[in-house]
């Protein structure tokens, strides 16, 4: 699947956690392809959410490829457990701290035969991912603060950049996913589409209404 694709992924921090196997069933079975996943450490965000062993859990449930988005410090540190978890797509934060480096890190989940991806807090310019467009899978353009779901959209600050990465990244014919990930409904899907995303992190918008193939199909249709 190339970056002309567009893809809904629900994430699972919205899911109803007393039946988790049930939740990434209810994905699946609402035509997901991709399911997102949101590690938190409590440090690099202030929110804790689950590490490894839930990405683990998740991977007896379902064959759907598993993108992680990694909001913690260290992530290098703790890449092995994760690459071990089932995780397909691992993306980490340029602002966080590494023992090594982003770059390293980068090589490291390549290396282990995953797709890896570069995440930007909303505060960050797109030029800090310039050091690592040639060698990521997608870029992740945050559009919440991360750390919590159910947060709005941030257009005005968000979407310069969205284009400006597609440009670039279209200007110099490279081929990584353009993400978006938090506040994504019906009404602002369409906006990110235009500036240049084609996957689409959905929380609550996926796995809120009871209908969720329904909200799935809702979703794409406002991408097409
Ligand atoms: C926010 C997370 C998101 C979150 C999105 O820090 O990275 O993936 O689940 O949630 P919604 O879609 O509810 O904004
Ligand atoms: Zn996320």
């Amino acid at each position: 699947m190339d970056h002309t694709t567009n893809l809904i992924l629900p994430s699972l921090l919205a899911a109803d956690w007393t039946q988790v196997g049930a939740e990434v069933k209810r994905a699946e079975d609402a035509g997901a392809k991709w399911l997102h996943l949101d590690v938190m450490d409590g440090a690099f965000v202030d929110n804790i959410s689950f590490g490894p062993q839930m990405v683990q859990t998740v991977r007896k449930c379902t064959d759907m490829y598993l993108d992680v988005h990694l909001m913690i410090h260290r992530a290098d540190h703790y890449l092995e457990r994760f690459i071990k978890a089932g995780a397909n797509n691992i993306t980490i934060h340029v602002e966080a701290n590494y023992d090594t480096s982003v770059t390293e890190t980068l090589q490291r989940i390549r290396a282990a035969g995953l797709h890896c991806g570069i995440a930007l807090h909303p505060d960050t310019p797109f030029e800090a991912a310039l050091p690592y467009v040639n060698d990521i899978d997608l870029l992740l353009v945050m559009t919440v603060v991360p750390g919590f779901g159910g947060q709005p959209f941030m257009e005005k600050e968000t979407m310069p950049k969205l284009a400006a990465a597609r440009d670039h990244r279209d200007a110099n014919g490279l081929k990584f996913h353009l993400e978006v990930d938090g506040g994504v409904y019906t009404h602002t899907a369409p906006i990110a589409k235009q500036n240049g995303a084609n996957l689409f992190v959905c929380g609550t918008s996926s796995f809120g209404p009871p209908d969720m193939k329904q909200a799935m199909n809702e979703l794409a249709a406002a991408v097409v």
